[in-house]
């Protein structure tokens, strides 16, 4: 029986992918680079300096600004993240996923956050779902990034749960491939692309019961 969930945040509990998409379409705009949606997708999972150092790269401008100039550009984008982010409520939670963490709470499993969002918290709360969680990992705390297990190990941890009794819930790649690295059980959550490694591949949460999953 599996006795805690860790679950990424953004494309898993709620679709703020549109809105990093915007806020660095911007910001790679002002610097004469052009993203689209495909290369958005190498973006998911991928913490904010890295992100920032992806696109410069893409745009060949890798080595064109210092340290402190790159802190600057990635605190621009952020600001234009948090202020698309006012509105956001309960009713931007993803199909399923309020009656999934009410069922969690009820059959007494433990819930954790490992996600590489520094603004998790504040998602959380806006979301209406932050009482369900009991930790949410801080990503300042990492020494590596997915795809490495370290998150998802620090998120079973924090909730009492060997990695081994925990069930990961990730929509990207890279966390797929972190959460099988953690040697948890991995559900995948994605209607368009395939999740390689994913023990369960779902389009959405609705699709999911936490009994069954517990116990299979
Ligand atoms: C998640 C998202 C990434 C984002 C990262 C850092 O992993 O999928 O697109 O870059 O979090 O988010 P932050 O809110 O700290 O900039
Ligand atoms: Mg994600």
């Amino acid at each position: 029986m599996k006795k805690g969930f860790i679950f990424d945040l953004d494309g898993v509990i709620t679709d703020t992918a549109k809105f990093h998409y915007i806020a660095w379409k911007n910001l790679a705009a002002t610097l004469g680079i052009t993203i689209d949606e495909t290369f958005n997708e190498t973006l998911k999972g991928i913490s904010r300096m890295d992100s920032l150092d992806k696109i410069l790269a893409y745009g060949h401008k890798e080595n064109a600004f210092t340290t402190t100039e790159k802190e600057t550009l990635a605190q621009k984008k952020n600001d234009e993240y948090v202020k698309l982010l006012a509105d956001l409520s309960e009713a931007d939670l993803l199909p399923g996923v309020h009656d999934f963490l009410v069922q969690a709470k009820e059959q007494t499993i433990p819930c954790s956050i490992a996600s590489a969002s520094k603004n998790a918290p504040m998602i959380l709360d806006k979301l209406g779902v932050l009482e369900f969680f009991g930790h949410i990992v801080d990503p300042e705390t990492l020494t590596k990034g997915k795809p490495d297990p370290e998150i998802f190990i620090k998120a079973a941890k924090s909730i009492g749960v060997e990695p081994k009794d925990a069930i990961g819930f990730e929509d990207a790649q890279a966390g797929i491939e972190g959460i099988k690295a953690a040697g948890m059980y991995a559900v995948g959550l994605s209607a368009t692309e395939t999740l390689i490694g994913a023990d369960l591949q779902v389009a959405s949460m609705t699709e999911l019961d936490v009994e069954q999953l517990i116990n299979q």
